[in-house]
């Protein structure tokens, strides 16, 4: 049998559907009534453990959603026939708390198996962390189904990079209808978290090629980050995204004002004239940026790919694993060969 016949075998043996019907608040009320409150009380417990899990979670949003929709894609591990998004350039070493996810499954399976999709837990862990975190609440629509693929190229090509400017940010947002408020509101989202020297050590020493630092950073601050992060120094120690990494408020904004954001895609937001003003509205007005995040997160969260999914059983692999096992085993014969 070829491989299509194969593929063709998995489609229609198992439950998929295509994905694009219209995402609704309550989707789980009568399948899983108990779903929203067993994602938030798994988070609680994790973020008990480690406070930090909260911004890896959460982080886990923009990843998933950015690169061909909100899909649980970027929870897929590697396969031996597939390139996932877990070690794109962007997510390999820095991605993680994906153990909470997987708490997060086994907790909604044992409630109500084979309802929930992983692509709806992002974006329900995504909600809970920020309100967990001090920050806003707000309704999640839900009813996204899950994909059955992941692109690690996909991923290289789309997510940003810590030394993006403005300019190029504006950009690659708008490619998602997400307006420049939305940039900077989302960008707020580093009211939480740490980052790691390896994505500021050429803002400190060698900005855009100059062999200068940014000159953006304010001198005090950039002595702290010096000391953090010494060129030739260890590229995984981490350090704060604002002065409150543990509190979702308005701080990161007011660091940005005063030239201390960490990441070089936060202090542009306060170099370009077009978010400069809205870095300064949110720094002043922790309402304002709590209202445009909830509304960039929605706007986020509806970002789908219209490709058929599932509802995974283990969020790191699709659920066809009969044929996954017969791919590997035809590859381990040097039947075939995948990449
Ligand atoms: C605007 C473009 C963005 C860029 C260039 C960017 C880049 C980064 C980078 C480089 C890090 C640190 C990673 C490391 O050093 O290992 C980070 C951390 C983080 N990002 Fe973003 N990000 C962006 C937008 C967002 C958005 C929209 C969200 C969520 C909605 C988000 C949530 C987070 C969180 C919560 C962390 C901390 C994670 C942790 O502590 O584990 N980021 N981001
Ligand atoms: C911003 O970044 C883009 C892409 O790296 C680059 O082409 C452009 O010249 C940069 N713009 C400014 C103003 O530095
Ligand atoms: C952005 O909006 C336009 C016009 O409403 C729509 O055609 C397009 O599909 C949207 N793009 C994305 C990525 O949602
Ligand atoms: C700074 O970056 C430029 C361009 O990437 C490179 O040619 C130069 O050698 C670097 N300088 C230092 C001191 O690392
Ligand atoms: C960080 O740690 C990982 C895993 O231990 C290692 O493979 C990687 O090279 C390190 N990265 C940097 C930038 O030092």
């Amino acid at each position: 049998m070829s491989s299509t016949l194969f593929l063709l075998f998995l489609l229609l043996s198992l439950d998929i559907a295509a994905s694009g019907t219209p995402l609704r608040p309550g989707f789980y009320s009568k399948t899983c009534p108990d779903a929203e409150f067993i994602v938030r009380d798994v988070i609680k417990k994790a973020m008990v453990r480690e406070t930090r899990s909260a911004a890896s979670v959460m982080r886990l949003q923009f990843h998933d959603c950015l690169v061909n929709g909100c899909d649980g894609s970027i929870l897929l591990d590697d396969t031996p026939y597939m390139l996932g998004e877990k070690l794109s350039l962007s997510n390999i070493n820095s991605l993680r708390s994906f153990e909470v996810i997987d708490e997060v499954k086994d907790a909604l399976e044992d409630a109500c198996p084979g309802v929930v999709s992983c692509a709806d837990i992002v974006i329900m862990v995504a909600r809970d962390s920020v309100v967990l975190s001090g920050g806003p609440n707000w309704e999640v629509k839900l009813g996204r189904r899950d994909s059955l693929t992941a692109s690690q190229k996909d991923s290289d090509d789309i997510m940003p990079s810590p030394r993006a400017n403005a300019t190029s940010l504006i950009n690659l947002f708008s490619r998602f209808n997400l307006s420049v408020k939305d940039l900077v509101a989302l960008s707020g989202s580093h009211s939480i978290g740490k980052g790691r020297c390896f994505s500021i050590v050429h803002r400190l020493y060698n900005q855009s090629g100059t062999g200068r630092p940014d000159p953006a950073i304010e001198p005090e601050f950039r002595k702290k980050l010096d000391k953090l992060c010494p060129l030739g120094g260890d590229g995984n120690v981490t350090g704060n995204l604002d002065a409150t990494p543990k509190k979702f408020d308005n701080q990161y904004f007011k660091d940005l004002v005063n030239g201390r954001g960490f990441l070089n895609s936060d202090q542009t937001l306060f170099t370009h004239p077009k978010t400069r003003e809205y870095v300064r509205m949110f720094s002043r007005n922790q309402r304002e940026f709590f209202e445009a995040f909830v509304e960039g997160m929605i706007k986020l969260g509806d970002l789908q790919s219209g490709r058929p999914g599932e509802i995974r059983k283990n969020c790191r692999v699709i659920n066809g694993r009969p044929l996954g096992r017969l791919i590997d085993d035809l590859k381990d014969t040097g039947a075939v060969n995948y990449y």
